[in-house]
């Protein structure tokens, strides 16, 4: 079997300790030390000088080399292009996209940099797998070094719609970068359909059917590979985060009042001004609810050099403030609102604790916290998720309670019901949800997207 290489921006590095690698990152481990291989991407540091050649970190049969970035390339690539530009377009967002040529420039020099520090370290036989925005024309710079490897791309974030893909100045050279990848994965269908259009009616590419288009002169598959979580590690955790420190504390402080509960990095795309709004309304609406439902929002700050990143920071800060102070009481606050991470053990005992999961991104990819609620659940007392309709795990999640997260009558009345749900419901409900987590757990994922990898034939569908 060939070795498998991993590319992307952040590289969970052995050394940096078990707290950082989240689901993901361990599925990727698994997946490298099965065959052996090579993680590359970022260190996440700057450097005024970075090294010219990558740190390497050899835990065999898995080598780590990752590259520092210079304050340059850091703001251009990394806050500029891909968290200013393709993350909010990405997310439906063209009010917040900024189409800044020198950070497009950077994006790819970045890019170009990568691959020729990767190239001297592949082997012919080599699978390569790039994942994610930052990385899109990758394979094209690997292309361009003579790289004939199979290499496919996965994309975590949702592929928007033609009409606001077109509004990226650099659509073109995207999408050609894309198709230089042999498999390309998405999210949901919606994101493949949108992308199949975009190839088919703008830059006038065929679809061969069963998956396969031409473009740009290469033959390439892109097909839908949901993403999932570790099932059954979760609900091991689960079952014993009630014993966790933190999880006691907060049962007890709780006493017989309720609490529901959001989990998000803090980022515009999640809806969490709107949740607030949202749960606001429902106060107002429900007033029996005054002094008995909480709602914890966990929102550890991310990419906060990015302005629109501070501005939903100090809007939450007003908003949860002015929320607390108009219908808080001596011994109750509405909103319990922390700005600070916590470990994935802590984390699930939270999620088994609240009877409620709050998942109402305005756009999301997938978002796992969704399957990480469901999984964390009691099974003899599950609670409900309310999910907006615009998260790719709404897809697979058809039992949760939907919602739009735009309109906060209809987030408040879904609270509602959700609270007041029978357990025959919420079980119900919940077990439809357990399937379809089982269905597409990260295990099943990885292993997908990787034997599609592998049977690309030698030189490319194209050589076929
Ligand atoms: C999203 C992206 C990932 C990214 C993560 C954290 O899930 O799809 O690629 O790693 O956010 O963001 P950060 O900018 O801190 O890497």
């Amino acid at each position: 079997m060939s070795r498998l290489v991993v590319v992307s921006n952040r590289v969970a590095v052995p050394d940096d300790g078990p707290a950082r690698a989240g689901g993901l990152a361990v599925a990727l481990r698994e997946a490298l030390q099965e065959n052996g291989g090579i993680w590359f991407g970022w260190s996440g540091k700057t450097a005024v000088r970075p090294a010219e050649e990558p740190a390497v970190t050899e835990a065999p049969p898995v080598t780590y080399a990752t590259l520092d970035l210079s304050r340059c390339d850091h703001q251009e690539y990394y806050n500029g292009f891909a968290n200013r530009t393709l993350w909010p377009l990405f997310h439906y967002r063209l009010d917040l996209a900024d189409f800044n040529r020198q950070d497009y420039t950077g994006y790819l020099r970045v890019n170009t940099h990568f691959a020729e520090k990767l190239q001297p370290l592949l082997r012919a036989t080599d699978d390569i797998w790039v994942h994610d925005y930052h990385l899109i024309p990758f394979a094209s710079e690997l292309r361009r070094l003579g790289v004939a490897n199979r290499i496919g791309f996965f994309l975590h974030t949702p592929f928007p719609a033609m009409e606001v893909f077109l509004a990226l100045p650099s659509h073109e050279r995207l999408a050609r970068s894309l198709c230089a990848y042999d498999v390309v994965g998405f999210q949901t269908m919606n994101d493949l359909r949108a992308f199949q259009d975009y190839i088919v009616h703008e830059q006038g590419g065929e679809f061969l059917g069963d998956n396969m288009l031409r473009a740009f002169g290469r033959t390439l598959r892109a097909e839908v590979y949901p993403i999932g979580i570790e099932v059954e590690a979760m609900q091991r955790t689960a079952a014993h985060a009630m014993q966790e420190p933190a999880v006691r504390r907060l049962i007890k402080h709780m006493g017989e009042r309720r609490l529901m509960i959001g989990v998000d990095r803090l980022d515009y795309s999640k809806g969490i001004p709107e949740r607030f709004r949202s749960f606001e309304r429902f106060l107002e609406k429900f007033p029996s609810h005054q002094g008995s439902v909480s709602l914890m929002q966990i929102a550890p700050v991310s990419r906060g050099e990015v302005p629109e990143y501070k501005a939903i920071r100090s809007e939450l800060e007003h908003l949860a403030g002015h929320i607390n102070g108009v219908y808080g009481e001596l011994d109750w606050m509405p909103i319990r609102y922390l700005n600070k991470g916590f470990p994935r053990e802590t984390l699930t005992g939270f999620y088994r604790a609240c009877r409620v999961g709050v998942v109402t991104p305005l756009r999301d990819g997938m978002n796992l916290v969704a399957k990480e609620y469901v999984a964390s659940q009691n099974p003899h007392e599950p609670g409900v998720l309310v999910l907006s309709r615009f998260a790719g795990a709404a897809r697979e999640l058809d039992a949760a309670v939907l919602v739009n997260p735009f309109d906060h009558e209809n987030v408040a009345d879904a609270l509602n019901r959700a609270l007041a749900m029978s357990l025959e419901e919420r079980t119900e409900r919940w077990e439809a949800m357990m399937q379809k987590v089982h269905d597409s757990s990260l295990d099943k994922w990885r292993e997908r997207f990787l034997s599609v990898l592998r049977a690309v034939p030698e030189g490319g569908y194209g050589a076929a």
